[in-house]
């Protein structure tokens, strides 16, 4: 197969060192060799995959990192329940066995629980490896493989041990939708959405209009698709690698989806449906201050209907209910709960001054 020229490229610069790196995005790109080779200069590798993944897709990567290459495979348990300190050490483990030196390149192969795993046991192999993505799922090839967040859970919060450690190369082969369920690509489509709403009303109107084409999942749609989120994902990064400001305008419909998918018990809602939910709510809020017109919230509802993905939080969550969980969110700042609203369509800002009666009308 022929190498292919990146879709994006994510342009990272501190302290004069310039840490930009590649996205690919094509169907077929887990067995182009020519490009592994590219990307790989005959270095060794620690492949981190799944149970799932690992049937599917693990032979014919195999096949593309050669069969005169060094390379070690993890396959971990399937599930967010295992994204824990636990698969650190298992990675870890197997390449320290496997006596792999920091010249070793770790890829992940899989949805954004085997990247953020994948990427950290990266950061603290020998002090830090390099690491390759290759996100099989619609969220971890739009949101989760790019910008160099990674890390597990711990008993008390999600994502609360990691460390900011950026890949040296993202794929994102297209083909591998083809097999992802239903609810898991609707959930990444949440995320899609987003992009639009925060910084791109051409997009965001693209996107309504190419509803369907994106649910029969055209190939075509989706590359031009998965390439404008990573483009606009990668600008946002590029300006605040570690969210600092701007970066958190990422999180529109977090906060409120936060507190959803705790309340809910995690695993319940997957996060893109509680985004979706709270996205609505950040949405709905936009409207009622004037911010957007109300035919934004109209299409963006009957977006998500097309999906399936829920417009309203679960009964039974109050204001109270609300916001208790927010509190208890790492995007808290000084005991303030951080909202991001719309400030008109394709923009979107921090804010602070949400009130409860502006919450409970959103229920
Ligand atoms: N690092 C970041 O910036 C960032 C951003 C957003 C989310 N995340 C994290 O990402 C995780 C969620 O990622 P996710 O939604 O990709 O879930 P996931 O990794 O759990 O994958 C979802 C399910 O789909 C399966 N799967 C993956 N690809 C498949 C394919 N091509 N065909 C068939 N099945 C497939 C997986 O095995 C899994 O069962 C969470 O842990 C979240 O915290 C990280």
């Amino acid at each position: 197969m022929k190498t292919i020229d990146p879709a994006v490229n994510v342009c990272l610069t501190s302290e004069s060192i310039d840490r930009s790196y590649p996205i690919f995005i094509d169907g077929g790109l887990l067995s182009d060799r020519e490009l592994l080779d590219d990307l790989l200069q005959g270095r060794s590798v620690c492949l981190v995959t799944n149970d799932t993944l690992s049937e599917l897709y693990l032979s014919q990567v195999l096949a593309a990192l050669g069969a005169d290459r060094k390379v070690t495979v993890v396959t971990l348990p399937d599930g967010e329940q295992f994204k824990t300190m636990m698969a650190i050490e298992q990675v870890l483990t197997a390449a320290l066995e496997e006596k792999h030196e920091r010249s070793t390149v770790f890829i992940a192969l899989g949805g954004g629980v085997v990247g953020d795993i994948t990427g950290f046991a990266a950061s603290t192999f020998l002090r830090g490896a390099d690491f390759i993505q290759m996100p099989t799922t619609l969220l971890a090839q739009v949101d989760s493989s790019v910008g160099g967040k990674t890390g597990v859970n711990h008993p008390m919060g999600k994502n609360l041990i990691g460390a900011f450690h950026q890949p040296i190369a993202v794929l994102c082969d297209t083909q591998t939708l083809e097999t992802l369920p239903d609810r898991e690509f609707s959930a990444g489509i949440a995320e899609v959405i987003k992009y639009g709403l925060i910084a791109d009303k051409v997009f965001f109107y693209d996107l309504i209009d190419n509803a369907e084409a994106l649910k029969s999942r055209d190939p075509d749609v989706l590359a031009r698709v998965i390439a404008r989120c990573c483009a606009i994902k990668a600008d946002v990064v590029s300006r605040d690698e570690r969210e600092g400001g701007i970066r958190a305008i990422l999180n529109l419909g977090h906060t409120f989806g936060h507190a959803i998918e705790k309340e809910q018990g995690f695993g319940k809602w997957l996060h893109g449906e509680a985004v979706a939910a709270g996205m609505v709510m950040a949405t709905r809020i936009s409207v009622s201050r004037g911010y957007v017109p109300s035919a934004v919230l109209d299409d963006l509802l009957l977006f998500l209907k097309t999906f399936d993905l829920p417009c309203t939080p679960p009964s039974g969550m109050t204001v109270d209910v609300f916001l208790r969980a927010m509190q208890g969110d790492k995007k808290v700042q000084s005991g303030r709960i951080r909202y991001i609203l719309l400030s008109a369509l394709g923009e979107a800002s921090i804010v602070e001054d949400v009130s409860e009666s502006e919450i409970a009308a959103c229920l």
